[in-house]
């Protein structure tokens, strides 16, 4: 969760109906195979000079910018400033997370939210019939905290399910890699590979935490006739909104699914990543469930009007930007996840929807044997026990943490029934999707 303090600058203008030409598409959910040019010294030799912004990364964009007859779409714009192998956001391991960093996540409230998440693959690996062999693939592991937390829990006891356990982090940047190792260093049956094609047949879980809302997206906007593509300009070398028609044929057949009885000026996010990525897990997955949380919602709730700027932020020391373009690699930029979109697609891909719940009634629900188990020791209770109920009100509260991130699990040949305790409580339940 991106807890904001101050609201910053005012979005930047849009211009629309610009056409220029554009740039092909370039890997999304792949990221170890990501095409840049490099940050070097002959981007000096470029027209552009670098304006009063401070991103090394500026030059790059502006000169990608030129090459590509003016601009470029939103979702290349994001896939450089988080992903440039030495100048994105997250491939510099510039990115912090935490109080002394840019934002906060579910996974840096504290240990207890992969200590929920460890009891809910205990149960997926018992409600798959205890095999010997279970694998925990994590993607976006950041500095490996939560696959830390994960292992302690899971490993606290010498039992079959520990025994049975792999974990695999799916690291595309060498950076977090070392960090991850680092961490990680007390467990033996940890491994890494740099993207989901390296991935071998499994039966287990893949767990992900503010993974999706990271992937590079597009940027529509409604004129009140048809959608239009929202790309990034330079004009005197400032970055700026434009807009143009839509020519990409996928971008084309996304808006198609958009609806249109919205407001002129109603700024959507398509997310291009988001298939590909079910995809190969889908193919690769041959017992198991995909169980991811993220902030974002589902329905006509997408759609309300408080809405209508969406749903992209940028994020810096704690300061949330409504406009993700100044300062390309020195911040977090984010787009909300579309849980119907996320939903349907799973289905088509073949996956069955297991869960899709607030994060508040699916922590209750993953929670609920723990505090039963609690019970009448609370009084003599540890510090570790105190700050962990104190970590889990933080991450239920209905107002915050509570209603904004949503779980959802996808399961291939997993048992429909008995449910995992997590979506006990679900709400607001699969229907919806
Ligand atoms: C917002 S951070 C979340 C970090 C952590 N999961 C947490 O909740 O604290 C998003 C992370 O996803 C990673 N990421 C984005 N796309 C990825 C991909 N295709 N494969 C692996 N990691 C990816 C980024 O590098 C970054 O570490």
């Amino acid at each position: 969760m991106k807890l904001e303090m101050q609201k910053s600058e005012p979005p930047e203008i849009s211009s629309k109906n610009q056409e220029f030409r554009k740039k092909g598409n370039s890997p999304i959910c792949d990221l170890a195979h990501l095409s840049v040019s490099p940050a070097s010294p002959q981007v000096s030799a470029f027209k552009f000079q670098a304006s009063s912004s401070s991103s090394p990364l500026l030059p790059i964009l502006l000169k990608e910018i030129d090459e590509a007859g003016g601009a470029i779409p939103f979702r290349r714009f994001m896939e450089l400033a988080l992903y440039h192998p030495e100048l994105g956001y997250y491939a510099s391991g510039r990115a912090k997370i935490g109080k002394e960093g840019d934002f906060f996540t579910s996974v840096s409230v504290g240990r207890i939210y992969g200590r929920l998440l460890a009891s809910i693959c205990r149960e997926a690996w018992e409600l798959l019939g205890t095999p010997s062999e279970f694998t925990i693939i994590e993607q976006g592991a950041n500095d490996g905290t939560m696959a830390l937390d994960i292992l302690e829990a899971l490993t606290e006891s010498n039992d079959a399910c520990a025994a049975a356990l792999r974990y695999l982090i799916v690291e595309p940047f060498s950076l977090n890699r070392e960090r991850q190792q680092q961490k990680l260093a007390a467990f033996s049956r940890v491994s890494w590979i740099a993207s989901l094609e390296e991935l071998s047949c499994f039966s287990g879980i893949h767990l992900s935490s503010e993974l999706l809302d990271a992937f590079p997206v597009d940027s529509l906007r409604w004129n009140g006739e048809s959608w239009e593509e929202e790309v990034v300009a330079a004009p005197d070398d400032q970055l700026c909104w434009k807009t143009r028609s839509v020519s990409d044929p996928d971008l084309a057949m996304a808006a198609a699914l958009l609806p249109t009885n919205l407001a002129t000026g109603f700024r959507v996010e398509v997310n291009p990543g988001m298939r590909p990525w079910l995809h190969s897990l889908h193919r690769k997955m041959d017992r198991g469930l995909i169980l991811t949380v993220d902030y974002g919602q589902s329905g006509e709730d997408r759609y309300a009007p408080h809405r209508a700027d969406g749903t992209l932020l940028a994020y810096q020391a704690h300061q949330r930007f409504d406009d993700p373009l100044p300062e390309p690699g020195l911040r977090d930029i984010t787009a909300q996840v579309d849980f119907t979109t996320l939903g349907r697609q799973a289905r088509e891909e073949g996956f069955e929807i297991l869960g899709y719940s607030d994060q508040h009634h699916f922590l209750v629900g993953a929670a609920e044997p723990w505090l039963r188990s609690l019970g009448d020791l609370l009084g003599g209770s540890t510090p570790n026990t105190q700050k962990d109920l104190r970590s889990l009100q933080t991450l239920l509260h209905p107002s915050t943490m509570g209603s904004q991130f949503k779980a959802i699990a996808f399961g291939k040949n997993f048992p429909a029934s008995p449910q995992l305790s997590c979506f006990k409580f679900q709400r607001p339940g699969v229907e919806v999707l």
